[in-house]
């Protein structure tokens, strides 16, 4: 077929309507990148050079991977752990004796929504699981070395309410060494602390659903639907975690809204017309490499360690694992057995975070959690907790509508979440 032969006043026009095209495109690439409007001419050039620190680092990586006397120096460790070994690669052991840790009952800071025993769940064979990994053991969790090796020292959980379950498990963990007088826990709007106060020391909770800025930032009254995120913004929160010795970020679920989010170019309470609509991942993306950066410029990789841990698998079709048609996490109480099942976290927000972290010099350590807890739909809080609010007679009837396939019982399977962090602390 032959084109349309075409005028050469109209291909002029087109020629400049395409520039246009590049000039908008590279105005809206400024606006991604930049936090502030005011540096939106910087934008392009930023991304080149990030394009340009990507090229260069793998000369870099080599170099370093030459030198593994120096690398020993991890701070923070005491030993080794087994070369070879991949902590999150094993499978779930039942160990009667040995787990759980300690008593739902003798840990009073675990909040209403996660003391499953207290709101009546009948069995309580999921605080008896042990992750056993395939090539090594995990080294057994010590408090006391924990507490002294912490010693006027500040670490912190940033994220949402999946890190709040981790921190509460930490501090379950490592309370009952602690005499009474000599420990309290408050909380500020945001913040929550831990104090250990013969060490020194506190384990700290920071509310920050999607680590940068957003809509959903105030600790107690965020159940917001229309979520908004400033995905370059991180400063508003970040200057709470500065000076910090041991970070451990997470950020999944707030995310997880559809194929969509909201992304807010400008501050909060300005022209809100400045709201833009951005794939998932790709708003993901952004966030984790803003926080990357940020650790990156704040945090000394010969004093402090960053840890992240990957997204939290939630059960909310029993299809998937060859249970009920319509059945969820409610009235499960053990594992699934099937290796190689994956449910529905997303396999893309896994290789996000799998590719920001390649591509970054801060060292980060990936708490990789998803897999070994993916096998875990018996380990959630289900019915049997403290409900936000009164439930109806129909929802009565049928439990299972409102059974809660989130989040996990304490003591439980976040427990050995830390059993992980520490074994990456101490042993890395
Ligand atoms: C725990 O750590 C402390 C301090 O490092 C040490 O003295 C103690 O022996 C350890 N306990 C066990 C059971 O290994
Ligand atoms: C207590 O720990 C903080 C850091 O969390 C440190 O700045 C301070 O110097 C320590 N105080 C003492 C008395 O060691
Ligand atoms: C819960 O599970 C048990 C045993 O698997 C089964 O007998 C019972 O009918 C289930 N209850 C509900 C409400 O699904
Ligand atoms: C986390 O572990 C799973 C299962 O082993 C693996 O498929 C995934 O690639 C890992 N993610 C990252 C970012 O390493």
């Amino acid at each position: 077929m032959k084109s349309p032969p075409s005028s050469s006043s109209s291909s002029r026009r087109s020629t400049l309507s395409a520039y246009f095209l590049v000039i908008s495109f590279i105005l809206f690439v400024a606006f991604l990148y930049s936090e502030d409007f005011a540096c939106v001419l910087r934008g392009p050039f930023l991304f080149s050079s990030e394009i340009q620190d990507y090229s260069t680092r793998k000369e870099k990586n080599d170099f370093v991977a030459g030198e593994e006397e120096k690398e020993a120096v991890v701070p923070f460790s005491v030993g080794r752990g087994k070369k070879g070994c991949d902590l999150f690669e094993g499978e779930w052991v039942y160990d009667e004796e040995g787990r759980p840790q300690y008593e739902e009952e003798e840990c009073p800071y675990i909040q209403p929504q996660l003391t499953c025993q207290v709101h009546g769940r009948p069995d309580s064979n999921y605080q008896h699981w042990r992750w056993q990994p395939r090539r090594c053991y995990l080294p057994s969790f010590n408090a006391t070395l924990m507490l002294e090796n912490l010693r006027g020292k500040r670490m912190m959980y940033v994220g949402d309410s999946l890190n709040r379950g981790q921190f509460v498990s930490m501090v379950c963990l490592l309370h009952r060494i602690i005499p009474e007088n000599s420990k309290s826990m408050e909380t500020f709007d945001s913040l929550t602390v831990f104090k250990a106060k013969d060490y020194n020391a506190t384990i700290e909770f920071y509310w920050a659903p999607f680590l940068v800025e957003s809509n959903s930032d105030n600790a107690v009254v965020h159940r917001i639907t229309d979520r908004i995120v400033r995905v370059r913004s991180i400063n508003k929160h970040a200057r709470h975690w500065k000076g910090v010795d041991v970070l451990v970020f997470n950020t999944y679920l707030w995310w997880m809204t559809g194929q969509k989010m909201k992304i807010l170019q400008g501050p909060f309470g300005g022209d809100m017309k400045n709201v833009i609509e951005m794939e998932t991942e790709e708003a993901y993306r952004f966030a984790l490499r803003r926080m990357v950066k940020w650790v990156d410029k704040n945090m000394n990789p010969s004093k402090t360690r960053v840890f992240f841990t990957s997204m939290s698998p939630s059960h909310e079709t029993s299809m998937g694992w060859g249970g009920a048609r319509d059945g969820n996490c409610y009235n499960e109480t053990t594992p699934i057995t099937d290796s190689n099942y994956w449910g529905s976290s997303s396999k893309g927000i896994m290789r996000v975070i799998g590719e920001v972290f390649d591509r970054s010099n801060a060292p980060i350590t990936l708490i990789n959690i998803t897999q070994l807890s993916e096998y875990r739909k018996d380990a959630h809080t289900s019915i049997y907790k403290k409900q936000w609010s009164p439930l109806t007679p129909q929802q009565l009837a049928n439990p299972k509508s409102y059974a809660d396939c989130v989040h996990w019982c304490l003591p439980g399977l976040q427990d050995t979440w830390n059993e992980l962090l520490y074994a990456k602390l101490f042993f890395p």
